[in-house]
């Protein structure tokens, strides 16, 4: 298993790629079930989870190809890819494959409203908390499919195809609204979905459907409206730019100091975070190339944050930011809506010299003025790149053993970084 190895202390100063968002590609890959047509997506990441996604989309019948290098890219260009399920041959997504990526769960939607017959094994429990599917099968009910659950699997059917149907999430779910909004473009008649996600990557999915020849209005408001349609066609679209690396890379120079311009960022898709990091003491600027964060001379001030869906602070930056706090002027709270489990850095972190109390889903961070490197373990994606965050300002030696869940989401990090100036190295094996 590779490990990454790192010595703090050096500032970063330079230019870094953001690549195209996981948690778009992921459902847009998805998409390409509704047509039979080839959905052509540019910007994708190179990232493990969208490797594990073409698994299990060809396991389906989907012929997926992935462009090769052109002119004036290099291999931090994103990648172009042509998905096309022509036919669909499987509908059973099975669980030795949904169970090793969650999202893979989402296939529900647009098998059930194409095929009118969806056998998707349940993700199962999961390391930030219990993460259920009732929205999903609930949601799906109101369109008409009727849902048992059988040995471990979700069994839904319509064989006279979805209707439209008025769908109230009891509370803001990003998966959910994704998979109704696929599933719902497909239905006959009018679909409302009420309190939907309004994340970025929802209203991306909404643009690339409505090329596709969706009906959809209302994306990135808590109210959206979708007339179906009979058929859906190909399209081209281009993934938007990685919010959650945007803000971790930003949170990297504010720890370490320096300056650093995140190429294609774009500050709109994460003004909460942005807003808060300028409370802490960094400078951020837009540029016609993206964002520009600095900091210089002062320190880090101690700022509250509280997790909420969007516009809020996101849940997936909340690891990265409490490892800026371990180093900040005074104390923090940082308190988790999202996932009842999702501070399992703390003890990571601990190992490092952080000084934080966990009390439910709060956690209460003491700024201290030094860390010193430790070998730490990363838990899962966010978690990980906490780790990577606080090594870079910490004393000596850091190493982050099981950096696959680093790999899941985050393209290239160690190239990334190193070339910005941070002494960092993967070892392989
Ligand atoms: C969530 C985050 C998303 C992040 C992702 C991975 C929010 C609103 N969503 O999305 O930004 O990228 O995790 O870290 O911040 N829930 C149910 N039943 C369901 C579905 C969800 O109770 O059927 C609950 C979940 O347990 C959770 C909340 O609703 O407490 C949000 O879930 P959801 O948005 O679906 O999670 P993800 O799509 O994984």
């Amino acid at each position: 298993m590779d490990r990454i190895r790192l010595r703090g202390g050096a500032p970063l100063e330079g230019t870094i790629p953001i690549s195209g968002a996981k948690n778009a590609a992921l459902p847009l890959m998805i998409a390409s079930l509704l047509t039979d047509e080839t959905l052509t997506l540019e910007n994708v990441p190179r990232l493990r989870d969208v490797q594990q996604l073409f698994h299990i989309l060809s396991n389906h019948g989907v012929d997926w190809s992935v462009e090769g290098k052109r002119a004036g890219q290099d291999g931090m260009s994103g990648q172009t890819i042509h998905l096309c399920a022509r036919a669909i041959v499987d509908t059973t997504a099975p669980y030795e494959l949904v169970s090793t990526m969650r999202a893979s769960f989402w296939v529900i939607g647009p098998l059930v409203a194409r095929m009118g017959v969806a056998r998707v094994s349940l993700p199962g429990g999961c390391a930030i908390g219990t993460r259920p599917v009732d929205f999903f099968i609930q949601g799906l009910q109101q369109l008409g499919a009727e849902i048992e659950i059988d040995q471990g699997y979700a069994i839904a059917k319509a064989p006279n195809g979805l209707k439209g149907g008025r769908v109230d999430l009891p509370r803001v779910s990003v998966g959910a609204t994704h998979t109704l909004m696929m599933a719902a473009s497909l239905a006959k008649g009018e679909t409302l979905i009420t309190n939907a996600a309004r994340e970025p990557e929802i209203t991306d999915l909404a643009a690339c459907l409505t090329a596709m020849g969706a009906k959809i209005e209302g994306a990135g408001t808590p109210e959206i409206v979708i007339q179906g349609v009979d058929r859906l066609s190909g399209a081209r679209h281009r993934v938007l730019p990685d919010r959650i690396e945007t803000g971790t890379y930003a949170m990297a120079v504010a720890m370490t100091g320096g300056d650093v311009t995140l190429d294609h960022a774009r500050a709109d898709l994460l003004s909460a975070p942005l807003s808060i990091l300028e409370e802490a003491g960094a400078e951020i600027t837009n540029t016609n190339r993206g964002i520009r964060v600095r900091r210089n001379g002062a320190g880090i001030r101690a700022v509250d944050v509280t997790t909420e869906p969007f516009p809020g602070f996101p849940t997936d930056l909340q690891a990265q930011f409490m490892a800026l706090m371990t180093r900040a002027r005074g104390t923090c709270r940082i308190t988790e809506t999202i996932f009842e489990n999702r501070f399992m850095h703390v003890q990571e972190l601990a190992r490092l010299g952080a000084k934080i109390h966990l009390d439910g889903q709060v956690a209460t961070v003491e700024g201290v003025d030094q860390l010193r490197g430790a070998p730490v373990m990363a838990t899962d994606l966010r978690a990980s790149v906490s780790l990577v965050i606080a090594g870079l300002a910490a004393e000596g030696e850091t190493m982050i053993n099981r950096v696959y869940h680093l790999d899941r989401g985050f393209e290239r990090l160690e190239d990334k970084l190193g070339r910005c100036g941070a002494d960092i190295e993967r070892i392989s094996g």
